[in-house]
């Protein structure tokens, strides 16, 4: 039976990309938690955050990871709030394998600054909203991830590289 790989980090860290280049390079299925949450809902990040709040958000989170982590061999890319509940910790640990990209706060910042599409950051002060959260959950990714990928200074394919020879030993 192949493990689930599930991508955790902070909004920036590069989930999305690296697990959509990792599934390819392991040639299985990739899954995207923020994009089933749009499909499920119809709707954007954005928008649902606005119309029904986040603790609506979380709970369709939790729902899509209970039914993903149904199935295994896949490449599993949550969104970076989705290890604050304990049950879906527990899901995604079930066959799976949690691997924490991580990188600096002001290299994840720069990545992400000029997107409009996260929500949390849509304040007054969005740095500091954005430090705050990453401050607060840093010790929760190093806490529940198996494996930790520092991605800093790397490219996306060397990310890749690296998370592969881990995962194929
Ligand atoms: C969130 C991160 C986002 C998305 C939502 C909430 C968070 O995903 O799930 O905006 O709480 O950190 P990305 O980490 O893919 O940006």
């Amino acid at each position: 039976m192949k493990k689930n790989i599930v991508l955790i980090g902070f909004m920036g860290s590069g989930k999305t990309q690296v697990g959509r280049e990792l599934a390819k390079e392991l040639d299985c299925p990739f899954l995207d938690t923020d994009s089933l949450i749009e499909e499920r809902c119809r709707q954007k990040i954005t928008a649902i955050f606005a119309d029904k709040g986040e603790s609506f958000f979380r709970d369709i989170e939790s729902q899509i990871i209970d039914e993903v982590t149904a199935k295994d061999g896949q490449v599993i890319s949550c969104g970076g709030g989705a290890i604050l509940r304990n049950e879906n910790v527990n899901y995604l640990k079930t066959g799976g394998i949690l691997i924490y990209l991580k990188a600096p706060f002001e290299v994840l910042y720069d990545r992400i600054k000029a997107s409009s599409d996260r929500p949390l950051l849509h304040t007054a002060e969005p740095e500091q909203s954005a430090r705050a959260l990453w401050e607060a959950r840093q010790s929760v990714y190093e806490r529940v991830a198996d494996l930790t990928v520092d991605t800093a200074q790397k490219t996306i394919t060397k990310t890749v590289k690296e998370i592969k020879q881990l995962v194929e030993v």
